[in-house]
């Protein structure tokens, strides 16, 4: 089978993202939302990852004008799945929300369609009885797309081994680097990894042992990297962030999850609204002196 056609389920952060990726690397491609604004609001985050992507790395701004004009920005679900080989969900990560839309999906789209998720931390199976072909369900887990070009293929036990190779031929050509989960893990491989990490940066805030910026300040400075634990998690969206943390029964992460909700209450999501643990668009960490 070849993938010409993709249906990306939910126009935020991610679902953004791979859409773009998506057009850029020749496919025909939907995006789907039940919110208007949001789909606005991605039509205008992918002009400005385009402008950033021809600034950064030289990409051709004529070529990525042209691959957003081609993308088809829907409400309408039965337009989102015209023809689909291929769905990739990047709704909310609440487990009502994208059961809902599976078994909506589940009922509309072509016999031919995969249908893959981008669920963070929850796994392929609990969707996919309800959306009633499980033998095509699988996780396609993509990072930020651009910079983080991991994408995680992790199957669930009822998913058709044919699958995979495809999934992974599908990954590189939109020019990331796929990795194979081999069991289903909540978190895939790297998630896994960075959950410890933003947990431990989260305890060591709510504990006062450190401020937001020294913290960052820590890991910046020894690793030699842009941003911190708390300028991640700004770019992940502390909505993300929290629907991942509350589900944790210790108490160090439920106090963690009872601080992102006070940011979340305040409409303080991340870099996505202007504010989160920093300001954008220049955040402090980003300033000059900030590592002195
Ligand atoms: N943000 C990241 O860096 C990142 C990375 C990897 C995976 N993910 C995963 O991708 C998914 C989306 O995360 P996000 O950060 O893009 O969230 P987001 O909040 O930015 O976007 C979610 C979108 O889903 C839409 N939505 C909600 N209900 C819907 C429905 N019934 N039908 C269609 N659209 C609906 C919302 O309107 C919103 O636009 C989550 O499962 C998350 O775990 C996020």
């Amino acid at each position: 089978m070849k993938i010409k056609r993709v249906c990306i389920l939910g126009a935020g952060t991610l679902g953004t993202r791979v859409a773009l990726q998506s057009a850029l690397s020749g496919y025909q491609v939907a995006i789907f939302d039940i919110s208007a604004k949001a789909l606005e609001s991605s039509q205008k985050l992918m002009e400005k990852i385009v402008h950033q992507l021809a600034k950064s790395s030289g990409m051709d701004d004529t070529a990525g004008r042209n691959a957003i004009a081609s993308i088809t920005f829907t409400d309408n679900p039965n337009v989102a799945i015209w023809d689909a080989d291929l769905i990739n969900e990047s709704v909310t990560e609440d487990i009502a929300i994208k059961n809902a839309v599976w078994e909506q999906f589940g009922k509309i789209a072509p016999e031919k369609t995969i249908f893959t998720t981008n669920t963070s931390y929850l796994l392929p199976s609990i969707f996919a009885e309800i959306s009633g072909r499980p033998e095509k369900f699988c996780a396609l887990h993509f990072h930020d797309v651009f910079y983080a070009k991991v994408v995680d293929i992790m199957p669930h036990p009822g998913t058709d081994p044919q699958l995979i190779p495809l999934l992974m031929d599908f990954g590189k050509s939109l020019e990331q680097v796929p990795v194979l989960v081999k069991k289903e893990n909540h978190g895939y491989l790297f998630n896994s990894m960075l959950m410890a990490f933003i947990g431990a940066a989260g305890k060591l805030l709510t504990g006062e042992v450190g401020s937001i910026e020294d913290i960052d300040k820590s890991w910046m400075v020894n690793f030699h990297k842009p941003m911190g634990p708390f300028g991640i998690l700004d770019s992940i969206g502390l909505d993300t962030a929290w629907h991942v943390t509350k589900n944790k029964t210790d108490g160090a992460s439920k106090r963690f999850a009872s601080l992102l909700k006070t940011y979340i209450d305040a409409g303080k999501l991340g870099e996505k609204t202007g504010e989160g643990f920093y300001k954008y668009p220049n955040p402090a960490f980003r300033q000059e002196g900030f590592l002195e």
